[in-house]
């Protein structure tokens, strides 16, 4: 079978790393024929490796709606503030869609574009790729499969990394929330997806979370707006850039915090956007508002109580996850990829070591292009999630959201209804 012929839109880390580098992984699935990009360096990168000729690169997703399909389907990995208007235009233009997560920064967004695609009879899969990573599809197998018997109360952590949690939501992308959404959404519509996928249904949610950390008083000393330019307190502290992102470098050139960095991918080149770039900037004195923890209480259907942290403050990577059952406790850590497995009735446990799998996310990111590109096939069995659902996740986030800033508990039931009338 001919590979499935793609255009990619937006070819900055997750266009050229995640979905460029599975098309070079596997050439039998999947090609890019075209590429969309307005930055020449990352068009021109992502055009010569997968040998894109001048005609099929563009500069905007207008230029590429604007003329006959080219290619089977689309990947849309813009940046979520451009989700609406490239998505709406590609499905307009006749593609089939991979979207990036989030579907959009508000709710109104989400709904706006899961409705078009189902109007317009396109599949819009959205990237909610730890659905396909073994280790929580592992987790899932557990819970299905009744083992621990019937599900009472669940503790769910997204255990960010300090440094990462600086590079994204101190001075990256997701920092402002007013440019990229709330951190619920951003960073954790991953995490209330697989809770959807475990547990069903979600009726109320009650939060709370703040920004503490990242402050400009949180520091007593006089420091300058980069770490570049001569800080008093590079020595102690855990987020000077030079050797948070050099660090990062000589353990993986590869690092998506780097090559958020720069294309220069060289200690001179990293140095170099470090003086002049965003990642440069103190982290106390940036123009970030996402919180850097949040606490989320979630009642489930039939009673199943969750509470999902999101903190970034973390040694290490990585989600911590502990469910009990009637039958039996469930122990997972991502990082380590294991799960211990306790049994009520006759005191034992084992533990189950799970492999990460290839490329991004332990597997995840390589499970949903195959899954796309299967579905594009006309084989969608290996599809784990819709739009539909992935916009029932995203809109618990907003919901969360709400909750954190009202103080008060938000009911789901009807939430879609009263985004859809505002
Ligand atoms: N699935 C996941 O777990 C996961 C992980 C990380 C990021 N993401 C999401 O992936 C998306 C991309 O993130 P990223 O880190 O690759 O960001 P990025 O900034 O590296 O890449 C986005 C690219 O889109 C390009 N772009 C801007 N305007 C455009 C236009 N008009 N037409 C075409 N391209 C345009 C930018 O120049 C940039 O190169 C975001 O929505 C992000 O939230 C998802």
């Amino acid at each position: 079978m001919p590979p499935v012929e793609l255009a990619l839109v937006g070819a900055g880390n997750r266009g050229f790393l995640a979905y460029g580098g599975h098309a070079l992984r596997h050439p039998d699935e999947a090609k890019f024929v075209a590429v969309v990009e307005p930055d020449d360096r990352r068009r021109a990168r992502f055009a010569a490796a997968h040998a894109i000729p001048p005609e099929r690169q563009f500069r905007s997703w207008e230029d590429l709606a604007s003329r006959p399909r080219l290619g089977h389907a689309a990947v849309n990995a813009t940046m979520d503030r451009v989700h609406r208007a490239s998505t709406l235009a590609l499905l307009a233009a006749g593609y089939d869609v991979l979207l990036e997560k989030p579907i959009a920064p508000t709710a109104e967004e989400c709904l706006e574009i899961v409705e078009a695609a189902e109007a317009a009879g396109r599949l819009l899969q959205i990237a909610h790729v730890l659905r396909y990573a073994p280790f929580f599809v592992a987790v899932r197998d557990q819970v299905v499969s009744g083992r621990l018997g019937r599900i009472v109360s669940v503790d769910w952590r997204e255990n960010l990394a300090y440094w990462h949690f600086a590079h994204s939501y101190v001075r990256g992308n997701w920092a402002n929330t007013a440019r990229a959404g709330p951190m619920m959404l951003t960073k954790c519509c991953h995490d209330l997806d697989l809770l959807v996928w475990l547990f069903g249904p979600c009726e109320r949610l009650a939060s709370y979370g703040s920004l503490t950390r990242f402050v400009r008083d949180a520091i007593d000393v006089a420091v300058p707006d980069r770490c570049t330019d001569g800080c008093p307190i590079e020595g102690t502290c855990p987020y000077y850039a030079p050797r948070v992102y050099l660090t990062r470098f000589r353990e993986n050139p590869n690092s998506f915090a780097v090559h958020a960095l720069t294309l220069d991918q060289s200690e001179d080149g990293i140095m170099h956007a470090l003086r002049t770039g965003p990642y440069g900037r103190c982290v106390y004195r940036c123009d970030n508002d996402a919180v850097d923890h949040q606490v989320v209480l979630l009642r489930f259907a039939r009673g199943v109580d969750v509470s999902l942290t999101m903190q970034g403050a973390s040694h290490v990577e990585g989600r911590t996850v502990r469910i009990d059952g009637t039958g039996g406790t469930l122990l997972a850590n991502e990082s380590r990829g294991e799960i211990e497995l306790h049994d009520h009735l006759t005191g034992r446990a084992e533990t189950l070591r799970v492999q990460r799998g290839v490329g991004g996310h332990g597997g995840g990111d390589e499970g949903l292009m195959r899954a796309f590109v299967a579905a594009i096939r006309g084989d969608r069995t290996e599809m784990r999630t819709s739009a539909r659902e992935a916009l029932t996740s995203h809109l618990m986030a907003f919901a969360a959201e709400d909750a954190r800033e009202s103080g008060a508990s938000v009911a789901i039931e009807g939430y879609r209804e009263k985004v859809a009338a505002s």
